[in-house]
């Protein structure tokens, strides 16, 4: 198993500061990249006032959060990365951005270090192909918000080798993860299973089931889940939750997988959840 001292992290938004700050916290050193100057600044203040919130919550000690802070480093040039035993990207779900990032990578990052994607749903092979290192890259799927939730979720492309996939396991296990393997096919195992469940409750509000607030308070309470599914969905982003579903559909050829009209049609209209404050329900 290959030593990782030195983490890269591609992106400083939700997912990308969530890892970097995890990973600080479990005596990483890491790089944080983002092209966006403000995107990083913003990343890294939020980073600092999560270890900040933990000091006065006493989860962990002033001195811990200030020793975490001295390990992280803000880059806006990639080439910054060079040095790192291990990148997971963690950029935007779209696979043009991330097949660029990785080719970018390839080039930059020292021979012999591994690359990893927190990619939702786009094909871990098809990531690795885009590099002249296939055996050297595998899935990481973190879930949001990474600091609270205890899984990553690891894919194995077709050409991940075992040192690779053994080495971001115990990665993710020193970050206080648990780790579970999963192969390289639509959805992986989470999404699998989760988006079906969440476009299921789409349907059933379609076709008048419940209302939204029942759906949710039914499940919640019925199966105890800490949010109903058309919550979870406006957490996740109901664009992020249409994109899944269509890579499922897609990649599966099954019609099982259809994404439900209402997903749809509240996507066409700009209701993208959480993030724009307009999804299935309004926040203020
Ligand atoms: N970052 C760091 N910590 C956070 C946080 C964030 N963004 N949001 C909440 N927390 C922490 C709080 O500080 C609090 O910690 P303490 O108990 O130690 O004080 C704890 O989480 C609980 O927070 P709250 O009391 O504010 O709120 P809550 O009890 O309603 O929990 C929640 C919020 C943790 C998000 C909970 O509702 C939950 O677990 N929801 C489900 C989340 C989920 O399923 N995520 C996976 C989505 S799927 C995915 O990410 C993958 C994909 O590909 C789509």
């Amino acid at each position: 198993m290959q030593n990782i001292r030195i983490i890269g992290v591609v992106g400083a938004g939700q997912m990308g500061r969530g890892i970097a700050q995890v990973a600080i916290q479990s005596g990483f050193d890491v790089v944080m990249f983002d092209a966006f100057q403000n995107a990083l600044d913003f990343g890294a203040d939020f980073i600092k006032g999560q270890l900040n919130k933990g000091v006065e919550k006493t989860k962990w000690s002033a001195a811990d959060a200030e020793a975490a802070l001295k390990r992280l480093k803000t880059v806006n040039d990639m080439k910054a990365l060079k040095d790192c035993d291990l990148v997971i990207e963690a950029a935007t779900e779209n696979r043009a951005l991330k097949f660029d990032i990785f080719k970018k990578l390839d080039e930059i990052v020292k021979p012999g270090a591994l690359l990893a994607s927190n990619t939702s749903s786009i094909s871990i092979t098809e990531i690795a192909a885009q590099t002249k290192r296939p055996s050297l890259v595998a899935g990481m799927h973190f879930m949001n918000p990474v600091p609270v939730m205890k899984l990553v979720e690891g894919i194995r492309g077709l050409e991940t080798s075992d040192e690779t996939f053994n080495t971001v396991a115990a990665a993710a296990e020193k970050m206080g993860k648990t780790f579970v393997r999963a192969q390289d096919y639509p959805g992986f195992a989470v999404n699998r299973i989760l988006m079906p469940m969440i476009n299921e409750a789409f349907y059933a509000l379609y076709e008048g089931v419940a209302t939204a607030k029942d759906i949710d308070t039914a499940m919640k309470l019925g199966t105890n889940q800490p949010m109903g599914p058309l919550e979870l969905a406006d957490f996740i982003g109901l664009d992020t939750c249409l994109a899944i579903m269509d890579v499922l559909h897609t990649g599966l050829s099954d019609t099982k997988y259809r994404p439900c009209p209402l997903l749809k049609q509240y996507v066409a209209a700009g209701r993208f959840g959480r993030k724009n404050k307009k999804g299935v329900f309004i926040y203020e």
